[in-house]
């Protein structure tokens, strides 16, 4: 199987859109024309497992700029974009194997399809590659360059393999970098959380009183956008120092009990289980909207909203559940309780992939060039790394910065001044 795409008729329209993405990605680009120079991945076969998008096409266009040979398949057969998988066949010679909707047994086929083409670097957003070298192919495994890691449920599990001493290679656990958390988690996810509610309810936050849940990276991007709305902001958090730092940024921190009763919009963004629970919907008020942006669909407690309910229940417009409860009070669910930016808007802007991809690639190209003397764990981004990222995405943005003098760095550097 050379490619496994479902038309490639739809290479025209795939182009357009990874053009538009393009457009938005100038840091990306800037590495582009630096691989295109250098050719770091001569003679490097790289496989990646990644959302099928525009934006994962220009990184592969990247990767490939620097000389490698690419394959691809999908790491969610829901997000594949059939347009894009065309277009990265038929114009941008990625061997892709990734088709919307696929079954899970075509899932399976096409992981594997990455892998018989003997990529020497895998590219990883869910571990799925890495899990398939180490469990069926571990010879394969062992001859590996490295790889890198997108998500941070990803890493954790990788982290696991490597103290447990069973990982075969090294790995980069991308989700840790410092300029991918800013732009992804607090400026994309707190834009895009913001935009999935919007869509799915179009309902004004100016004047709302909005409760986040958890004031972690993602849970400050969502207050500040909303608060720039009009809404007026709960936070409810389990650690002294984050509960603090929100309510000297001038927010209202409270308890879950307590602000379940006085809430309107409710937002989940903790990585954590049962956030929101029966005795919370117990005291909601009338038409309270329930939505979530932690990674897995447990913090908010549906099971607990549908016993509730019973019978009463409908869905009421795209991504809006009602859940009717007690003496008739409607609470409203939205996307199933599943990430509300994913699921009702469209996630990251192409802008907050540049940088987190950026990062992917010269992760790859870190991992080519010290292939000689890494040891098989995962690895954090290194510094230098997240430095560059944000010196190319200020430079794309116009925005000139300071630099330290001679004198500045030794008066740094000196214990006595
Ligand atoms: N929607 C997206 O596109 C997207 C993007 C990035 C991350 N995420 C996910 O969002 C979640 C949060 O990510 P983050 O980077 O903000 O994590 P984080 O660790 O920076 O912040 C989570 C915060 O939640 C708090 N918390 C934990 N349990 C709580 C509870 N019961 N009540 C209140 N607060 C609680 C923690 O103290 C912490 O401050 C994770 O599941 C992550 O995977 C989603």
């Amino acid at each position: 199987m050379t490619s496994d795409v479902a038309d490639l008729g739809l290479a025209r329209l795939g182009r357009d859109r990874i053009e538009w993405a393009d457009h938005y990605m100038p840091v990306l680009a800037t590495v582009r024309a630096r691989f295109e120079a250098e050719q770091p991945f001569a003679g490097v076969a790289i496989g990646a497992c990644l959302h099928v998008t525009a934006e994962t096409a220009n990184l592969l266009r990247t990767l490939r700029a620097g000389g490698a040979e690419l394959s691809l398949c999908a790491s969610n057969p829901l997000s594949t974009k059939d347009d894009v998988a065309a277009a990265l066949v038929t114009d941008y010679s990625v061997a892709t194997f990734a088709r919307r909707g696929e079954s899970a047994t075509a899932y399976g086929e096409h992981v594997a399809a990455v892998l018989d083409r003997s990529p020497d670097l895998t590219v990883d957003d869910g571990c799925d590659l890495v899990a398939r070298l180490h469990v069926e192919r571990p010879e394969q495994a062992a001859t590996m360059i490295g790889g890198t890691e997108d998500t941070t449920t990803g890493a954790i599990r990788l982290r696991s393999l490597a103290a447990a001493g069973a990982l075969s290679y090294p790995i980069v656990a991308v989700s840790g970098s410092a300029a991918r958390t800013l732009a992804d988690n607090r400026y994309g996810t707190g834009q895009s959380t913001v935009d999935g509610i919007l869509r799915a309810t179009n309902t004004l936050m100016a004047g709302a009183r909005v409760v986040v849940a958890g004031y972690g990276n993602c849970g400050r991007g969502i207050a500040e956008r909303v608060r720039g709305l009009g809404a007026s902001v709960i936070v409810t958090e389990v650690d002294p120092l984050r509960a603090l730092e929100a309510a000297l940024d001038g927010y209202q921190v409270m308890s879950m009990a307590e602000a379940a009763a006085t809430g309107e919009i409710f937002v989940t963004a903790t990585g954590n289980r049962d956030v929101i629970g029966r005795e919370h919907f117990l005291v909601m008020s009338d038409g309270a909207i329930l939505a979530n942006a932690g990674h897995f669909d447990v913090e908010i407690d549906v099971g607990a909203l549908t016993a509730l309910a019973g019978d009463a229940h409908r869905v009421l417009r795209p991504m809006v559940e009602e859940f009717v409860i007690g003496t008739g009070r409607r609470l409203l669910l939205l996307a199933e309780g599943r990430l509300v930016n994913l699921g009702a808007a469209d996630g990251n802007p192409a802008q907050v992939m540049d940088i987190s991809f950026a990062v992917q690639a010269l992760a790859c190209e870190w991992l080519v060039r010290h292939r000689d003397n890494l040891a098989p764990e995962v690895h954090d981004v290194p510094e230098a790394i997240d430095r560059e990222v944000a010196r190319l995405k200020l430079a794309t943005m116009g925005v000139g910065i300071d630099e330290l003098t001679d004198s500045q760095r030794s008066y740094l550097a000196s214990w006595n001044g």
